[in-house]
Parts: structure tokens; sequence; C-alpha cells
């Protein structure tokens, strides 16, 4: 059955709000995104180092929102859950999510560990500084001047709102992305967007893997 625009346009009004926009049937989902066309504009930046046939490849959108970047996918589910698919993946897209969690770290440890069988397509908003510092693998108890630098790895914590979302937990400097993808046994193998990563599962986790606490009983 062939819809009017109006009707069209009714039906994603009632839907919104929209964080992705695309265009269904020549009407947009979020013509007036507060950053542009989002995100095609992102995926224009990137989109080229992704392989143009990816015929017999499987994929997981994780957080996949409108589903943009997986306009097929099926599967939602939260991140925690990923251990439940059993499967691995040969791409998983982690896109705008890791800031979204309480646990960055443990959803990194459990797809490193559950489902990305090969590639990772990573994305996070960062804030602070983008340059790399020199690492050593230990520091005395004493180091105190570390931390003041702007480039040592830092995890910013939101406790309220950030954008006005209070789901932004976590925001991380450049160096600490790249040290939490490392730390959770992937290998950066390309940078081509300021906040896209593109990694391979590779090594050993830092932590030798998620951890999986015990359920309590709760108490509502
Ligand atoms: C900024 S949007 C990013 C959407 C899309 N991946 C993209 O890059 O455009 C954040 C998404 O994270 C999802 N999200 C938040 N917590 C999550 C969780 N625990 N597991 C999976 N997705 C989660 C939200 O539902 C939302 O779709």
């Amino acid at each position: 059955m062939l819809h009017s625009h109006a009707e069209i346009r009714r039906r994603i009004d009632a839907l919104g709000p929209w964080f992705h926009n695309m265009e269904l049937a020549g009407v947009e989902t979020a013509p007036n995104h507060f950053l542009g066309n989002y995100p095609l504009i992102k995926w224009r930046k990137f989109a080229e180092a992704i392989p143009a046939d990816l015929t017999g490849k499987t994929v997981l959108d994780i957080g996949c929102n409108a589903g943009f970047y997986s306009i097929e996918m099926k599967r939602r589910l939260s991140v925690y859950d990923v251990g439940a698919l059993r499967e691995t993946f040969d791409i998983v897209l982690f896109m705008g999510v890791l800031y979204h969690l309480r646990h960055p770290l443990l959803a990194l440890d459990l797809i490193r560990e559950h489902v990305a069988g090969d590639l990772m397509i990573f994305q996070s908003m960062q804030r602070g500084s983008t340059d790399l510092p020199e690492m050593e693998e230990n520091y005395h108890f004493w180091t105190h001047d570390l931390f003041d630098r702007p480039e040592f790895p830092k995890l910013h914590f939101i406790e309220h709102r950030y954008a006005d979302d209070p789901t932004n937990w976590w925001i991380p400097n450049r160096a600490c992305t790249e040290a939490m993808l490392r730390s959770a046994g992937f290998e950066i193998v390309l940078h081509p967007e300021q906040e896209v990563y593109f990694c391979r599962a590779a090594g050993d986790p830092a932590s030798g893997g998620p951890v999986y606490p015990s359920k309590g009983q709760r108490h509502d």
C-alpha cells in the first residue's frame, strides 16, 4: 500500500525524536538534527575504509539506534547481553555507545570475549586533549604530576548531564579511548576519522577477560 507524503511524515513524527536522519520514501526523519545531516556526514568520512563487498560477512550493530549504519539489522540487545548471542561476527559496529554506559570497560571486555570475530568499527565522543602521551609501564607511588598532564589517558565522569543527556556518563580523551581499546584486547589498525577506530580482535585482554558479577536480590 502506498502512503501519502503527509501520512509518512505523520508516522515518522509520531516515532520521534529521531537521532538518525534517514530518508524514508522521500521524507527525512530528522531534518533539523543539531549535528547536520547526521550520521551521513560522519559515515562519509570513513565509509571508504569499509570493504565495498561484504558478501557472506556477518555484521552486528550494537546500539544501532534507528539503524542508519545497518538498516537490515534485526537484533537489538543491550551490549551487556552480547554473550547470549553465542556467535561471533566478522564485523561489529560499536558506535556512539561507549560514553552512554556506566560500565564502559566491561562492555569492551564482553564484546572482545563474545562477539568480535575480526573487525570492530568503534566510535566515541571524545573531549579533552587529542595528544598521545609517551607512557611508561609503571610509575612510583609518589609520582603525582603525571595526572595533571592533559594528555594522560582520562575518562571524564559526568555525574548529571552533558548536552542535556543524562545518559552521557563517561567521556574519554583520545589517549584514553586508544588505551581502553588496547587494554580490552583490540589492536587499532586504522583511525580514519577523529572519533572512529577500526580495530582487530588481537592479543590478550589485559584483565584476562570480563567480570561476571553474581546477581543479588533486588529490593524494589
Ligand atoms: C548516540 S546513539 C548512537 C547510535 C548509533 N550507533 C550511531 O552511531 O549513530 C547511542 C545509542 O546507544 C544505545 N545504548 C545505550 N546504552 C546501551 C546499552 N547498554 N547497550 C546497547 N546500546 C545502548 C542507545 O539506545 C542509542 O541508540
